[in-house]
This record gives structure tokens, sequence and C-alpha cells, in this order.
């Protein structure tokens, strides 16, 4: 099975005026969070990512609306995440291949990661990741 992808439950610190969720770097994540990017407006019918990464871990949150997150190990292992609520983080780490698909009208996905970006650093694609996993 693949290791290392695991679901984080945030605080909500909630009163009477609504929600608020607080993500620290090393705290709530096990990173320094040194980017942020968020998608939005992808179609029901596009697929994102198909991609891992030799450098950069990530957390996943759908702050909005929902959308679906297939890993695999490159080892014939495959997990589908929904992720639906605003404070639950997925969390993938390095060398994992993930797609992200079945996205709501509404869905903004909210990515933190452990590295600033870098293309060289991006698989994108499978073969070689896969002979990468072998060989690691
Ligand atoms: P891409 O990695 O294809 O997005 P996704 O994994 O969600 O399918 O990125 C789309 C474009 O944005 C691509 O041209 C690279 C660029 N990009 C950056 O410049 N910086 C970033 O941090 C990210 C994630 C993407």
């Amino acid at each position: 099975m693949q290791k290392g992808f695991e679901l984080f439950e945030f605080v909500q610190k909630g009163d009477e005026r609504g929600h608020l969720v607080v993500i620290e770097g090393l705290k709530d994540v096990p990173f320094e969070i040194k980017r942020i990017f968020y998608i939005y407006g992808s179609d029901g019918n596009v697929i994102r990512g198909q991609h891992a990464n030799r450098k950069s871990e990530f957390v996943l949150i759908n702050i909005a609306g929902q959308s679906k997150v297939r890993i695999d190990d490159g080892q014939g292992n495959e997990t589908v995440v929904a992720l639906e609520r605003p404070h639950i983080g997925l969390y993938i780490p390095r060398m994992l291949w993930k797609e992200m698909y079945d996205f709501s009208l509404d869905s903004v996905l909210l990515v933190l990661s452990s590295e600033y970006y870098d293309a060289d650093e991006y698989i994108r694609d499978y073969n070689t990741y896969v002979s990468e996993i072998k060989n690691a």
C-alpha cells in the first residue's frame, strides 16, 4: 500500500460569528509553508495534477466545494480521497502520483507546499515516475 499520505483535521475555532481555521507551519502541518496556491473554476470533467514531486510535500484543503484526489504509489496501489470539508487537509508526501478531479462548480482547492515552485522537481510522465520508484 501507499505510505505516508494522511488526513489532518484542523481545529475549527467557531463562535456565533462563524468559523476560523488556523494552519501554522511545523505545527499543524509537518513542514514550513513556503508556497500556497489555489485551484478554482475547474469543470467536473477536468483532471488536474497528474504528477509526482521529487521534493515538494503538500496539504490539500477544499476550503469551498468538493473534489476528489486519486493517489497512486506507482506499485499498483491507489486510493481515492474525497475532500469536502474546509477543516480537513490531505497530506501528500513527496513521490506519490496524484490526480485531482470531480471538481464541484464551487470548488476552491487550497494547496500548501513545503517548497517554492520548481518545474524540474515535477515528474509529469507516469512511466518516468514508475521507473524512478522502482530504482529508488
Ligand atoms: P499545474 O502544475 O499544471 O497545475 P495542476 O497540478 O493543478 O494541474 O500548473 C499549472 C500552471 O501553473 C503551469 O504552467 C505551472 C504553473 N505553476 C506555477 O507557476 N507555480 C506553481 O506553484 C504551480 C503549482 C503552478
